[in-house]
């Protein structure tokens, strides 16, 4: 057998302690699958006193970037999460020609492409399977399996958290913030849940998606991101009644005027597969010419999930090593693809509006809509659940620009017959994406 492959962890957090686990635990497994011994020899961590892994002959620092320069060090894995020093870290060990494996969605949606070409540049290989998905194996598959495909969109569920406060409030009736303090206590959102409950997290996962899937060099700034915050308890009935359910869905797709990118809180119809993609999973469909769509769905975040996808991109580099294979070559790309606005998108779309209790208000705002050439398709008025003076008026539309929605709404807010917009969320079925 070849010699040991000799690796350096940065980060002994939860996917970094599921990593040195599998490693230890499986050593001659590993071994007899990609040809050479993985040894794990030095590990950084911010506070080193505070470490309790204990590895023989494994070194701990809280220096990542001692760590990337070892001699003994030929594999990075890059496990600390945020864009600096893990960005930095990456860059230094490609340029040694050294392989890294990452999990970190920041770092390749925003420096992805640099770094990729890095790698090229210096026969290195950047993986980075654990970086959408968790443990779902949707980066290999966009790479190597439906590289025969022309893609024309991915839509996906790539955000447990915010998955997960969006089932309870569907499920058990609560609030945005009982929600929110459920999934802290569980150890699903962080301190300052910005990053998930804004969309962020899922449209960096969904730019690098995007890149792999069209081909092109999609950056998360052109991703159209909305939150779930304006989400109520009382929209999970009212879309219920309507027959659909309320998920947060990152979408792809290839139009005539340019993709079109979005992560919001979106209606399904309940017959979609992603309705019934519930708690902290992930879900990911991709529709090509030849496959039509496939669907992968699982686990996208825990220790041992995401061990899987990070440990699988360890074996494949081991044993290109072992084989003595270069690295895959990077493809064409395209730098700027064209991006087709929102406000030309057409769209089903849901409104809460909370109304003066009145006559008229119906056939006020009626007008509004129709000034705009925005055809409504249903209309629900319910008691306001706070205020006896005011209703809840709940406004389907028929497709239509999305901008006109936006005019709708601009035009409304100068309006008396409107007290406030509540929430506004697209609607959306498999057949927008056929
Ligand atoms: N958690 C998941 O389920 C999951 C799923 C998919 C992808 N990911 C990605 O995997 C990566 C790691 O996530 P995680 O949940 O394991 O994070 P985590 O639990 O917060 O662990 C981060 C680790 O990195 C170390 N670290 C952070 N900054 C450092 C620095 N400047 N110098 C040295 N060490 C540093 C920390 O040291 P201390 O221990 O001393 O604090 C800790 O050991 C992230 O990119 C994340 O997005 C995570």
């Amino acid at each position: 057998m070849t010699a040991a492959l000799g690796i350096g962890v940065l980060g002994l957090g939860v996917v970094g302690r599921g990593v040195l686990d599998a490693v230890q635990h499986n050593g001659d497994a590993y071994a007899s699958r990609c040809g050479r011994r993985l040894e794990v020899r030095a590990a950084a961590v911010r506070n080193v006193a505070a470490r309790r892994e204990l590895v023989p002959a494994m070194v701990i620092s809280d220096d990542p970037m001692a760590v990337v320069e070892r001699d003994d060090v030929q594999l990075v894995v890059e496990l600390m999460g945020g864009e600096e020093p893990a960005a930095g870290c990456i860059e230094a060990a490609l340029s040694a020609g050294k392989s890294v494996v990452t999990a970190n969605k920041e770092v390749m949606a925003k420096h992805g492409p640099r770094l990729l070409a890095l790698a090229d540049q210096h026969d290195a290989e950047l993986r980075y399977e654990a970086s959408v998905g968790g443990g779902i194996p949707i980066i290999g598959v966009l790479q190597r399996d439906l590289q025969a495909n022309d893609v024309s969109s991915i839509r996906a569920i790539i955000n447990g958290t915010t998955n997960y406060m969006i089932t309870a409030m569907s499920s058990d009736g609560a609030s945005y913030d009982d929600a929110l303090a459920d999934a802290q206590r569980l150890g699903y959102a962080e301190a300052d849940p910005t990053n998930d409950v804004d969309g962020i997290d899922a449209a960096y996962k969904l730019s690098i998606l995007a890149s792999l899937g069209f081909h092109a060099q999609v950056s998360p700034t052109q991703v159209h991101c909305e939150g779930i915050r304006a989400l109520a308890a009382r929209d999970f009935v009212h879309a219920r009644d309507l027959g659909f359910a309320i998920r947060m869905l990152a979408t792809a797709r290839r139009t005539d005027d340019g993709l079109d990118l979005r992560v919001h809180p979106t209606l399904v119809p309940t017959s979609d597969p992603m309705a019934g993609v519930e708690g902290v999973l992930n879900a990911v469909a991709v529709s090509g010419d030849l496959i039509g769509t496939v669907v992968l769905e699982g686990p996208g975040a825990g220790a041992g999930a995401t061990a899987s996808a990070v440990v699988a991109d360890i074996l494949n580099v081991a044993g290109r090593l072992a084989s003595g294979q270069p690295p895959r070559r990077l493809g064409q790309i395209d730098t700027s693809p064209a991006l087709a606005p929102l406000a030309d998108i057409r769209v089903r779309t849901y409104l809460r509006f909370e109304v003066p209790d009145r006559a008229g208000v119906l056939a006020e705002l009626g007008a509004v809509f129709a000034a705009e050439g925005v055809s409504i398709a249903s209309v629900l008025q319910t008691p306001h659940p706070e205020r006896s003076d005011s209703a809840d008026l709940i406004v389907t539309t028929h497709h239509c620009r999305d901008g006109a929605v936006d005019r709708v709404l601009a035009n409304l807010k100068q309006s008396a017959s409107v007290n406030e917009l509540g929430v506004r969320l697209r609607i959306e079925d498999r057949r927008d994406h056929d």
